[in-house]
């Protein structure tokens, strides 16, 4: 018995275009929020991501730049990776599916399962163009939905009427490699996965997730596996991606969607390398891990249908804990589109208005359970009002007031008095409290619980009035100050997860007395060390108090006139 762990993924991002904050939302900073709040428990965790780097999206992206795949997603590995690291998503490993690590895994995945009779060739009518001689899978090929009428329906998927299209059914088709019309349909044999072999177990374990699974996930793919399992191709005639490995399939390829969830386990073994343990058997194969893969509400269908069947059915892998799928972030409450300018690039924010305030506001509106809105006007009023005058203004005051008036130090006693007080016991409870919610993964609960903590010391501070009460009596003005230290370091703790940034500038006013053990402890609400580590009083480190600054009306209309409406 190894004891529980905790395997944690964000879905990998396509290597293909610029993240913004509804990729951020849907599947990066909640992710990174359990992730720190596991560690923070003294809980072993892996949180594991990287580029998914195939498909037909990518290579007519690079077809159009001019320049090869592999440069092409590189390219956007790079920046995505500076993305993450800016807004402070700390990955323990961040790979790359074009990586020859991971087409050996991949590899061995389709092995696995075709020796156990869940792979099997089909014979499938395909579009082909005649002028530029390809093969036209996916978004290859354009045409009229044969549901809708709209004109530019994908072959994999018609963005006005969400319909799977199937290409070969497409009206008036148009070759998006070479803009050609002269295209004809052609037998072609594709391997499939036989999912609908797999029915029967499918449904047994999935049936098991009923009472846990959120109300947006588990109907929604219940109602898609009730009847049937339907197998679907995972090979494709293409130049970019992994070759399939079988004789006689030359110039055929795995589909983007069958090696890019094999990517959380390869990158896994990539991050476990030098170490002792096993990604197989201590990780994806324990019984001890609990695996959760946190997605958009656009990927669920192949996070609890198609990979849990290809981990289970193959034995390589256990299937999915827990799915905690996030609806879709709008923008002013319209779509993203960076093509008609109804777009924030992230970099660019990230640089102007920091980690923390970003951070803060997109963990408040994340849509766990309905679409959310991004807005400029909320953002501004709830970084201003919550963030910077509320638990900013708390901090500035308690941190500075201290410093100046007991720049020596403080003795033992005037912290050993608010240990034993109700005030204290109740930051004891809150934290076990947040502790509780962000073991349900209900993130959103959390944030708003660590604020209500930060209006409780806040409340505090200004009942008290210590700098009127200095005036007439030290010693008890500097036991609120000693509380208002301990309501603060509470508080810095409290954010860790989600204001990681602000966090450890609080903290490093305490790094004289806190080691990681301490921050564990007092994180899960174990207040008792507190007598310990303030047994010989404290003195309160000179620190940089880079606390959230305000956000201006201007800086915000100019933001709000760039969106071109
Ligand atoms: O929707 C997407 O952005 C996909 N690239 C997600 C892949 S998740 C996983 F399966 F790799
Ligand atoms: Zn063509």
């Amino acid at each position: 018995m190894q004891g529980k762990r905790f395997l944690i993924t964000s879905a990998l991002p396509y290597a293909n275009g610029p993240i913004h904050f509804g990729h951020l939302v849907g599947a990066y900073l909640s992710a990174d929020v359990y992730n720190r709040h596991k560690k923070l428990q003294g809980e072993k965790s892996l949180f594991i991501c990287g580029s998914d780097e195939h498909g037909v999206a990518i290579m007519l992206n690079a077809k159009k730049a001019g320049i090869g795949y592999q440069e092409y997603v590189d390219k956007w590995h790079k920046e995505h990776g500076e993305v993450f690291n800016k807004y402070g998503v700390e990955f323990d490993f961040f790979g790359q599916t074009s990586a020859p690590y991971h087409a050996e895994e991949t590899v061995k995945w389709f092995h696995e399962l075709n020796e156990r009779g869940f792979i099997g060739p089909q014979d499938s009518q395909q579009l082909y163009c005649n002028d530029c001689h390809n093969h036209l899978p996916d978004r290859f090929v354009e045409g009229t939905c044969y549901v809708c009428d709209y004109d530019s329906a994908r072959g994999d998927e018609c963005p006005n009427c969400g319909e799977f299209i199937d290409p070969v059914r497409l009206k008036e088709p148009v070759c998006k490699i070479c803009g050609s019309q002269n295209i004809k349909e052609v037998t072609v044999t594709q391997y499939y996965l036989l999912l609908s072999k797999y029915h029967k177990e499918f449904r047994e374990w999935f049936e098991s997730k009923k009472g846990d699974w959120r109300k947006t996930v588990w109907p929604y793919v219940d109602s898609l596996t009730k009847e049937e399992l339907k197998d679907r191709a995972i090979t494709r005639d293409l130049d970019w991606g992994i070759d399939v490995p079988l004789e006689g399939t030359e110039g055929k390829k795995l589909y983007v969607w069958f090696d890019a969830p094999i990517g959380y386990v390869s990158n896994t073994k990539e991050a476990l390398k030098g170490s002792d343990e096993d990604y197989l058997k201590d990780w994806w194969q324990n019984p001890d891990t609990e695996l959760t893969h946190f997605i958009g509400k656009d990927n669920i269908i192949f996070h609890t249908i198609i990979f849990p069947t290809m981990s289970m059915a193959s034995g390589k892998a256990k299937p999915a804990d827990h799915v905690p799928a996030n609806q879709f972030l709008n923008l002013e409450g319209r779509q993203f589109s960076k093509s008609t300018g109804h777009y924030v690039d992230a970099l660019d924010a990230v640089d102007e208005f920091g980690q923390t305030a970003l951070r803060y506001y997109l963990l408040s509106i994340l849509p766990e359970s309905t679409d959310s809105s991004f807005s400029w006007d909320q953002f501004q009023a709830k970084v201003n009002n919550e963030l910077a005058n509320n638990i900013g203004n708390f901090l500035n005051r308690c941190l500075k007031f201290t410093q100046k008036h007991w720049a020596e130090g403080m003795p033992a006693d005037y912290y050993q008095a608010f240990l034993s007080t109700e005030n204290c016991q109740e930051i004891g409870r809150d934290l076990e409290e947040l502790n509780g919610l962000l073991d349900q993964q209900s993130f959103k609960k959390g944030i708003e619980k660590v604020m209500a903590m930060g209006n409780k010391a806040n409340n505090y501070f200004s009942d008290q009035a210590p700098w009127a009460l200095i005036k007439e009596n030290k010693d008890e003005a500097g036991k609120v100050l000693a509380a208002s230290s301990i309501y603060a370091l509470c508080l810095g703790v409290a954010m860790a997860p989600f204001l990681p940034e602000l966090s450890s500038n609080i903290l490093k006013h305490f790094d004289n007395i806190l080691e990681e053990k301490s921050v564990s402890e007092i994180y899960s609400g174990k207040l008792d060390i507190l007598s310990s580590l303030f047994a010989d009083g404290h003195h309160l480190k000179e620190a940089v108090n880079a606390l959230v600054p305000k956000i201006s009306d201007e800086i915000i209309s100019a933001r709000k006139e760039n969106l071109l409406n």
